[in-house]
């Protein structure tokens, strides 16, 4: 697994900052519970049915785990100051990495998942070199595959019983991002 650099502070434009998580901070864990406790984070996303601050704690604290070990690059996104949900890439071997993002409810709907995703996946191909993103949600996930359609990725297909959820598999789709998508292909022939 590659080094991580130290969390960076991105400015996202529109108000939206992406910034390392504060752990210690009793607004941000309330924040984060409240997300966690939104109706759709429970459609869409593998977390306990029942969260409580403990559980902010330790989603908190492996963000930070992350950065140490260098197996997940989590962000805030923070709106005017205030958290309103997290981004993160999961890197793997080959320069690739596994893009993740949900926003609290409050922040939802304006755009805001699709500047924080696009300042993370610049941030990714630049700083980890990254040649390639994958994304991966639930088929009924209309909001999230906008975002990632939004941020250049190309739909690669439905899979059928992709994801785990709460002990079942359910149908999911894939989407991909190169680096080459933003920048154009490489010229190795110089
Ligand atoms: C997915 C999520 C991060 C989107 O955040 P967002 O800031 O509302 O997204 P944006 O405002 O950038 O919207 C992007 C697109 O999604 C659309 N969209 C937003 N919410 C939607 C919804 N509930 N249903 C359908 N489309 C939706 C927007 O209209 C926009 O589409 P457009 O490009 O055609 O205008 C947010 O809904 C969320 O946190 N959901 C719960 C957690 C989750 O599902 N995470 C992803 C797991 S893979």
């Amino acid at each position: 697994m590659p080094d991580l650099p130290p969390a960076p502070v991105l400015d996202a434009g529109g108000g939206v900052v992406l910034r390392p998580v504060r752990a210690d901070d009793p607004a941000e864990l309330a924040a984060v519970v409240e997300q966690h406790r939104d109706p759709q984070v429970q459609r869409f996303t593998w977390i306990p049915e029942t969260y409580e601050l403990v559980n902010a704690e330790a989603f908190l604290a492996n963000a930070e785990r992350g950065w140490r070990e260098g197996d997940l690059a989590t962000l805030v996104v923070d709106v005017d100051g205030a958290y309103r949900g997290t981004v993160d890439l999961r890197p793997e071997d080959g320069a690739w990495a596994e893009l993740g993002f949900g926003l609290h409810p409050a922040a939802r709907g304006r755009g805001v998942a699709t500047r924080a995703v696009t300042a993370l996946l610049a941030w990714g191909f630049d700083a980890l070199g990254l040649a390639g993103v994958t994304w991966r949600a639930d088929v009924e996930n209309t909001a999230s595959l906008r975002v990632a359609q939004r941020c250049g990725f190309t739909v690669e297909g439905r899979v059928r019983g992709l994801l785990l959820h709460r002990g079942e598999r359910v149908d999911g789709v894939i989407a991909t991002l190169l680096a080459s998508d933003l920048r154009g292909p490489v010229d190795h022939a110089g």
